[in-house]
């Protein structure tokens, strides 16, 4: 089964405005990045063209020209996870989502993977929190994140550092 062209061209026509970006979660797309995450961020308005089935009559594609976008290498039975996989990263850079500075140190903010966290208890089944980050100080603890994250990055996504 494929779905008709002029069933998705209305439901594109009723959302659709002048500063709109438009775009096709398919597996056929560019892959999902951090930095493509952060440009839609910018955008005024987002339309999400999810396929179903076979997919969508090439012909609306053809016409509407969506930017096609694929959250990986694998093929799922629509783009209803896909679009849902876009809209939580990308609401996470606007405004009011998440506290100011939260998304700044994450994992792929600066190529690099985050530090590991942690939190209560101080000894958990014999492991305790590094003293570092119990100290209070906090030049320290910005330079032991700083050796972790790169650390990690090293041992998990050498790639990242390329
Ligand atoms: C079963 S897939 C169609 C696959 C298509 N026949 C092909 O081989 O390229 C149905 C729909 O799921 C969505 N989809 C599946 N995998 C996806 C992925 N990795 N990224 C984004 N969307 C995906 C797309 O909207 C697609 O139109």
């Amino acid at each position: 089964m494929v779905i008709r062209p002029d069933i998705v061209y209305d439901a594109f026509q009723s959302v659709w405005e002048e500063q709109a970006k438009v775009i096709f979660l398919s597996p056929q797309g560019k892959t999902l990045t951090q930095k493509k995450i952060i440009d839609l961020s910018k955008e005024k308005h987002l339309i999400l063209i999810c396929g179903h089935y076979e997919g969508i009559d090439e012909r609306v594609i053809e016409e509407i020209q969506p930017e096609e976008i694929s959250i990986g290498d694998y093929v799922l039975t629509g783009g209803e996870l896909p679009a849902m996989v876009l809209i939580d990263s990308v609401s996470r850079y606007v405004e009011g989502v998440l506290a100011e500075g939260s998304v700044e140190e994450e994992s792929f903010s600066k190529n690099y993977l985050e530090y590991p966290q942690y939190t209560r208890p101080e000894i958990f089944r014999g492991r305790k929190v590094p003293e570092v980050l119990l100290s209070g100080h906090h030049e320290n603890i910005r330079k032991w994140r700083e050796e972790q994250a790169l650390k990690r990055t090293k041992k998990k996504r050498p790639d990242l550092l390329k």
